[in-house]
């Protein structure tokens, strides 16, 4: 199973460091009822990002609710050398790992390893690097993720020129290699961020700490509808 699979057309995916973790088991069922395929979750190093976030220990407890239920587990990885965090981030169940065109010497490279560990691979990208040298090394990934925010926190605001920049790296990329985004979803842009190219569209706080869960889950696919 991949990204392939998981992918309908486009997939609404939350981001659990949003969440409230002294539930997170049951809000991450509630989702999986609700139709959600696909979680990101967020490991941050304190180094590459400022906060230090969450990784395999919680990983290890969450994923087997989540496969129990045919979902999958997006890692999105914040980090320097992320190459050092792959065999923990695969053995604590995870099926996709993100790491930064940032952090890295050598793109491919990094996407042949992270394939050795049979994980699912994307390649995520800051706002200050530009797309077509992105696309140009990251061609054998599954997913390239466009950052709409600098990464670290949850909650902040999209960037402008964050869709310009979605549709230069869908323009750049091989039709196979899905454009992810993540930063700043909210129920008014998600239509707009799918318009310009996204299949793969993060949202943390437009879901978490809401109304309910369901709800605002259900209000920003059927935005894109
Ligand atoms: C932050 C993370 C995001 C974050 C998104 O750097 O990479 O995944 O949780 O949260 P929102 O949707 O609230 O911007
Ligand atoms: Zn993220």
């Amino acid at each position: 199973m991949g990204w392939q699979e998981w992918v309908r057309t486009v997939e609404i995916e939350p981001s659990l460091y949003a969440a409230d973790f002294s539930r997170l088991g049951d809000e991450v069922e509630i989702l999986l009822r609700t139709g959600v395929r696909v979680f990101h979750f967020d490991v941050g190093d304190g180094h590459f990002v400022e906060p230090i976030t969450m990784g395999p220990i919680v990983l290890r407890s969450i994923a087997p609710v989540v496969h129990a239920m045919d979902g999958a587990m997006d890692c999105h990885l914040m980090v320097d050398n992320p190459v050092r965090h792959f065999p923990q981030i695969a053995e604590a169940g995870g099926d996709s790992v993100t790491f930064h065109y940032e952090a890295v010497d050598d793109v491919p490279a990094t996407i042949a390893v992270a394939r050795e560990h049979g994980l699912q691979v994307g390649v995520a990208f800051n706002p200050e690097s530009e797309p077509e040298d992105v696309a140009k090394v990251a061609g054998d990934a599954d997913i390239v993720l466009c950052m709409s925010i600098h990464p670290g926190y949850s909650g902040q605001e999209f960037m402008e020129g964050s869709l310009e920049r979605i549709a230069r790296t869908r323009a750049a990329l091989p039709e196979s290699v899905h454009v992810q985004v993540d930063g700043g979803i909210d129920n008014d842009n998600v239509r707009a961020v799918y318009d310009a190219g996204a299949t793969l569209i993060v949202a943390g706080s437009a879901i978490f700490g809401r109304e309910d869960l369901p709800r605002s889950y259900r209000r920003l696919v059927q935005a894109l509808a």
